[in-house]
């Protein structure tokens, strides 16, 4: 292990988040985090992207496998996917701030041809990766945050979080000394795993609108 690596029971992120950086150099440093193991078998840190002052910031859970080759988050199908029901909502997805709650793309390799599987990531690598997202919160101040699916909820609002009890509505917590407002939906990869597909990007749209209205 590098001397710069935690050690297994402190993974953690802190150490490697400049104090006082923009969200430039917040971005350049994450290339450097060694915070938790999920960066070895990843390409890159897939840190998030668009508008330093945008209003609405949304949380995903971590790079799939176009995220980890092209660098960007949400450019894979889950980010069509995003991008259309964003656009059903009325928002530019250009005016939001998009991220994950881990940065760094977990997977296993299955099928003949060694496919990468996406592998959800545990409570323990989300809060290592915490203090990102806290920075990028941080610095983005956005008015409104949707929370895309569990991981992301628990990342924002600890374990207890469950989406089918609060998605569609809008909560008040307070998020490191901040007073937040979110509106939790699903992740748009459930929208693609669904049985009716139809229905369930319905759902996901119906959630983003009352994040429309909340913005006002
Ligand atoms: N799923 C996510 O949660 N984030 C991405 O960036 C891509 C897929
Ligand atoms: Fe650091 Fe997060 Fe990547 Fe872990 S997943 S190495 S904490 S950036």
């Amino acid at each position: 292990m590098a001397a710069t690596e935690s050690p297994e029971d402190a993974y953690t992120a802190e150490p490697f988040v400049p104090a006082g950086a923009d969200l430039g150099a917040l971005r350049r440093a994450a290339e450097g985090c060694r915070g938790c193991p999920l960066h070895r078998d990843a390409t890159q840190t897939v840190f998030g992207t668009g508008r330093p002052g945008a209003r609405l910031m949304l949380v995903g859970e971590q790079p799939g496998d176009q995220e980890d080759r092209q660098g960007r988050p949400f450019v894979g199908p889950a980010g069509k996917l995003l991008d259309r029901a964003l656009a059903d909502a009325g928002l530019d997805p250009a005016d939001a701030y998009v991220t994950n709650a881990v940065k760094h793309f977990k997977f296993t390799r299955a099928g003949p041809r060694k496919r990468r599987i996406h592998k959800a990531p545990t409570l323990r690598e989300a809060a290592a990766c915490g203090p990102w997202l806290a920075a990028e919160l941080a610095l983005v101040g956005p008015e409104l945050i949707v929370i895309l699916g569990a991981t992301a909820g628990k990342a924002l609002l600890g374990s207890s979080f469950r989406v089918t009890q609060v998605r569609g509505t809008v909560l008040e917590e307070e998020i490191h000394g901040r007073p937040e407002r979110l509106v939790p939906t699903v992740h748009p990869s459930a929208v693609l795993r669904a049985d009716d597909r139809e229905q369930a990007y319905r759902g996901l749209v119906a959630d983003l609108e009352v994040a429309v209205r909340a913005l006002g």
